[in-house]
């Protein structure tokens, strides 16, 4: 399987590894076939993605999408973020074999997920798809403390 430079650079050395205390937007989602969790926190001041952090326990692609995801987001608005697709995130980061981009799509949910609960949070009508937890979430793992 060839992973492209970009995907070894965010998997060996992924950006906005963490939490963020007192998040804005906490979505946690997971492929229910591999068992893979993403955890997505966003910091939000002025509809504006001021930091985001995530936590992935998961495979090589899904850590270097979430760390991808992080840093296109990162200073852009709500509405930006809730346009990113899995696609750019994979143009991103010059490709993923075939196999490897249903990962991708964990890093799209998770930022909807998140921006979902930051408009729970803020009272604002949640107007765009946001990923089924019973879909998505994977029941068999817990997510370890760290
Ligand atoms: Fe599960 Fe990549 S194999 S997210």
């Amino acid at each position: 399987m060839q992973y492209s430079e970009k995907v070894m650079d965010h998997f060996a050395h992924p950006r906005n590894v963490g939490e963020i205390e007192n998040a804005d937007g906490v979505g946690t989602v997971g492929n229910a076939t591999c068992g893979d969790i993403m955890q997505m926190f966003l910091k939000i001041e002025n509809d504006v993605i001021v930091d985001a952090k995530f936590k992935t326990f998961g495979c090589g692609a899904a850590i270097a999408t979430s760390s991808m995801a992080t840093e296109l987001i990162k200073g852009h608005t709500v509405k930006e973020a809730l346009e990113l697709t899995n696609k750019a995130v994979v143009e991103a980061l010059g490709g993923l074999p075939a196999i490897k981009i249903h990962c991708s799509v964990l890093a799209e949910e998770a930022v909807r997920a998140a921006l979902a609960d930051y408009y729970k949070k803020i009272g604002r009508e949640i107007d765009f798809e946001v990923p089924e937890a019973e879909e998505t979430v994977c029941h068999v793992h817990e997510i370890p403390e760290e």
